[in-house]
């Protein structure tokens, strides 16, 4: 369905889960975020209605995500229950640490493919990064089952961080040369914990899209699965590709295409924006197929024209929730 700018509405992403196992320092306080009661989150039930409601609506294309998804219980049944709803393009975006485990058993329940997040190649760094020990050879073990078990494209998601990764963008854009893989570089935003030194850590997709042209000439590619907010490209000869995506140099209101749901059950129409709507509150004193219809409708018919604080990172709201209660 299209909202009131005309925005073809079809995608859905939905956080499963507040917590994470990892604690990464531009995403989560050390402690972990203050987490929410289970009768605060949103059951599978509850889940399921909404995505079946979405789906009638026009979604498509429905992305589970966290915290890290992986870590709730029961999510390969409710993958296998909400894939019957016909969703064309059902994916996850996990932080890969339990990927190895689940890989096959995701695909089984017809999880088409994951998106994962790898800011380091480099194990020491990795366990810097997300406050943990040992934990990239279990990503890069993650990475291998699911191309495997076939969730492919698979994409690895990389937060440009001044000072912490940014002497590694050729070795990890190098990895398309041999591998049918997707990566792609992520402009840092100022969400939760980076909100008081992102501007200071910032590195722009136009820096890092010119230091690759130099070593190897980027060909624009065609959009692989998916139509998030990416720009592709290819070095010559590579099997894989190279994404760039830009939420604060070149923000893409005009062209958003979803809606997200968040673990503790609101409807949020902008990732940039505060109108929440409290879903679980309407679903928790009833409310019919019909009716709850209605009330999406109306929600994404009034999403915003674009994001709060997007024209500058210095203008983004210190109120906004954490990227791990929204689910990114
Ligand atoms: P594909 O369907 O594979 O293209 O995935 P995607 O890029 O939509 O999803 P993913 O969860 O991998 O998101 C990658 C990055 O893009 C994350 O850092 C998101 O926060 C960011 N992102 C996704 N959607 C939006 C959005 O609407 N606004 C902004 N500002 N950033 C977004
Ligand atoms: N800015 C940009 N991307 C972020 N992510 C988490 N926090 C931020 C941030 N402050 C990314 C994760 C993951 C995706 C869902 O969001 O690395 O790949
Ligand atoms: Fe977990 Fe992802 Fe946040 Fe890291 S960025 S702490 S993996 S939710």
């Amino acid at each position: 369905m299209q909202d009131n700018y005309r925005r073809e509405i079809d995608y859905l992403r939905v956080s499963v889960t507040d917590r994470c196992n990892l604690r990464c320092f531009y995403c989560m306080p050390e402690a972990g975020v203050e987490l929410k009661g289970c009768n605060d989150i949103l059951r599978y039930e509850e889940l399921y209605k909404i995505i079946k409601a979405t789906t009638e609506l026009g979604v498509s294309k429905v992305r589970l995500t966290g915290g890290e998804p992986l870590v709730r219980k029961g999510l390969i049944d409710f993958i296998r229950d909400i894939k019957k709803l016909g969703i064309e393009d059902l994916a996850m975006t996990t932080n890969g640490t339990l990927l190895a485990k689940y890989a096959n058993d995701l695909a089984k329940a017809g999880l088409d493919r994951v998106n994962i997040s790898l800011d380091t190649l480099q194990a020491k760094k990795f366990d810097e990064i997300s406050r943990t020990n040992h934990s990239l050879s279990q990503v890069i073990l993650g990475i291998k089952e699911a191309q495997k078990a076939n969730l492919n494209p698979v994409k690895l998601n990389v937060v440009l961080i001044k000072g912490v990764n940014d002497d590694e963008i050729e070795d990890i854009a190098k990895l398309t040369l041999d591998n049918r893989i997707i990566v792609r570089f992520i402009e840092l935003m100022p969400l939760g914990e980076s909100y008081n030194w992102a501007e200071k850590k910032y590195i722009s997709i136009d820096e890092i899209q010119e230091e690759l042209n130099q070593i190897n000439n980027l060909i624009p590619a065609e959009i692989d699965q998916g139509n998030g907010p990416a720009k592709y490209y290819r070095f010559s000869k590579a099997k894989g590709k190279i994404g760039f995506i830009s939420p604060i140099s070149d923000h893409y209101c005009s062209e958003c295409n979803r809606v997200r749901l968040t673990a503790d059950g609101f409807l949020k129409p902008c990732l940039h924006a505060n109108n929440e709507f409290n879903i679980k509150e309407v679903l928790r004193t009833g409310v019919n197929d019909k009716e709850l219809k209605r009330i999406i409708t109306d929600v994404i018919l009034n999403k915003p024209e674009k994001g709060l604080g997007i024209e500058s990172v210095s203008d983004f709201n210190i109120n906004q929730r954490k990227m791990s209660q929204i689910g990114g």
